[in-house]
C-alpha cells in the first residue's frame, strides 16, 4: 500500500475498472475502460495484472490488489498536484463536507495512458457522511441542544489509519474533546434511532444520576461560508451529532480485556445496572454485542450505540429490538462469547 493516498474501494475486470482513492480529503474516482487504453503499455500490465488478482481472488488468497495501485500509481502525478497533502491534520468537519471529489478516466494516447477530467472539481460530502436537513430533525433537538458548526470544529482523524470515516474524537473551537457520530448513508435509520433515544435519556436525566451512557451535546451543522452562522441555523444541514467522550473507550473486542477475569463479573453487574435503568425508562439498547460495552480508563464500562442493528450472533432475530433480546444478548456475551475469548476457544 502506497503512503501517497488511501485505497478506498474498486472493482477490475477486462471491461471496465474502477477505484476511488481519497488523498487528504479529496476524492478522486478513477475509470479505466480497458477498450480505451487499448494498445497502451498500460493496457498489457493491467491486463496481466487483473488476471493475477483475479485468479487469487477465485483461490481463495489474500489479493494484492495490484491492478489497484497500478491504477492509482499512473494517477499519482496527478492526485499530487489536485490534493497538496494527504494530512488530515488541522482540517474542519465541514471539508469533509464539501470535499473536492473528482471523477478521472484513462484513455490512450499512443502508447502512452493519459488521464482526463482533472481540470473538473466537484464538491460533495465524503467518507459516507449524509446530511440531512436540520428542518427534518425533531424540533425538540433543535431546541434543545447547543448547534456546533463544522467549520469550527476539528476532525482528530488518525494519519495513520486510512480513512475510512469521520466518526471519532473530534475538538471544539474552544478546546473541548468530543465524539463525533455523523450521519451515514446507507445507516440514516440507525441515526435516526439513536437520535431519538439519546434525547430521551437526557430527558430522563439518566446522566444526572452517572448512568455511564452516552450525553448528547450538540447538533453538528454544514453550512456554506458564506451563510452567517445565525441563517445556519435554519439553513443548515445536520451531519450529525457529539456524545461526550469516554476516555480510554475500547470496547469488550479489543483482546487486552479478554484476560481480565477478575473485571468480567464487575462489568456484567455494570451492565446489567444500566440495562435495568434504560428498559425502566422505555429506552431499550437494540445492539448487544461486544463492540458496544466500551471500557473507561476507571475499568468501568458503559454502554453505547443506541442505532439498533440487531446481531443476531448474540440477540435472536425473533428478539430484535424487546427486552428479552436486550437480555439474551447480555447472557451471551459474558456467559458464552467473553468466557470462549478468555479461554481462546473458537467462536
Ligand atoms: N462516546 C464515545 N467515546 C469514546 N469512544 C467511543 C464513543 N462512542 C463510540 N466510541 C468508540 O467507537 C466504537 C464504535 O462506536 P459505535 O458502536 O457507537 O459506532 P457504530 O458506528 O455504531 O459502530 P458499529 O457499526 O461498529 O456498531 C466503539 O467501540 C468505541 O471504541
Ligand atoms: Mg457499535
Amino acid at each position: 500500500m502506497s503512503s501517497s493516498y488511501d485505497l478506498c474501494e474498486g472493482n477490475v475486470n477486462h471491461i471496465t475498472s474502477w477505484v476511488v482513492v481519497m488523498r487528504g480529503c479529496a476524492r478522486f474516482c478513477i475509470t479505466v475502460h480497458l477498450g480505451q487504453i487499448q494498445g497502451t503499455d498500460f493496457e498489457k500490465q493491467l491486463r496481466t495484472e487483473i488476471k493475477r488478482h483475479t485468479i487469487s481472488v477465485l483461490q481463495g488468497s489474500t489479493p494484492s490488489y495490484e491492478p489497484h495501485h497500478s491504477i492509482c500509481k499512473l494517477c499519482l502525478p496527478l492526485l499530487l498536484e489536485l490534493a497538496r497533502t494527504k494530512s488530515v491534520s488541522g482540517l474542519s468537519l465541514e471539508d469533509f463536507v464539501n470535499a473536492p471529489n473528482y471523477n478521472l478516466e484513462l484513455v490512450g494516447n499512443g502508447s502512452q495512458a493519459r488521464i482526463l477530467g482533472g481540470e473538473t472539481c466537484s464538491y460533495a460530502p465524503v467518507l459516507d457522511l449524509c446530511p440531512m436537513k436540520l428542518t427534518d430533525i425533531p424540533r425538540v433537538c433543535r431546541k434543545e441542544l447547543p448547534l456546533f458548526y463544522a467549520r469550527s470544529i476539528r476532525a482528530n482523524i488518525d494519519n495513520q489509519d486510512p480513512l475510512g470515516t469521520t466518526q471519532g474524537r473530534i475538538s471544539t473551537i474552544d478546546g473541548r474533546i468530543m465524539y463525533f457520530k455523523p450521519r451515514e448513508s446507507a445507516r440514516e435509520q440507525q441515526f435516526d434511532r439513536e437520535l431519538q433515544i439519546l434525547l430521551l435519556i437526557k430527558s430522563r436525566g439518566l446522566i444526572e444520576r452517572h448512568t455511564r451512557v452516552p450525553c448528547i451535546q450538540g447538533v453538528v451543522i454544514s453550512g456554506s461560508s458564506t451563510v452567517d452562522e445565525a441563517e445556519l441555523d435554519d439553513q443548515g444541514q445536520c451531519i450529525g451529532v457529539l456524545l461526550n467522550f469516554v476516555p480510554l473507550g475500547m470496547s469488550l473486542l479489543s483482546p487486552q480485556y479478554w484476560d481480565l477475569h477478575s473485571l468480567h463479573e464487575k462489568w456484567e453487574l455494570q451492565v446489567t445496572e444500566i440495562l435495568e435503568e434504560l428498559h425502566a425508562n422505555d429506552v431499550i439498547w437494540g445492539d448487544v454485542n461486544p463492540g458496544n460495552v466500551v471500557i473507561d480508563e476507571s475499568m468501568d464500562a458503559w454502554v453505547i450505540d443506541f442505532g439498533g442493528m440487531n446481531n443476531p450472533e448474540f440477540v435472536d432475530d425473533g428478539n430484535a429490538e424487546s427486552i428479552a433480546g436486550d437480555w439474551q444478548g447480555v447472557r451471551r456475551l459474558f456467559r458464552e462469547w467473553l468466557p470462549r475469548r478468555r479461554l481462546n476457544i473458537p467462536l
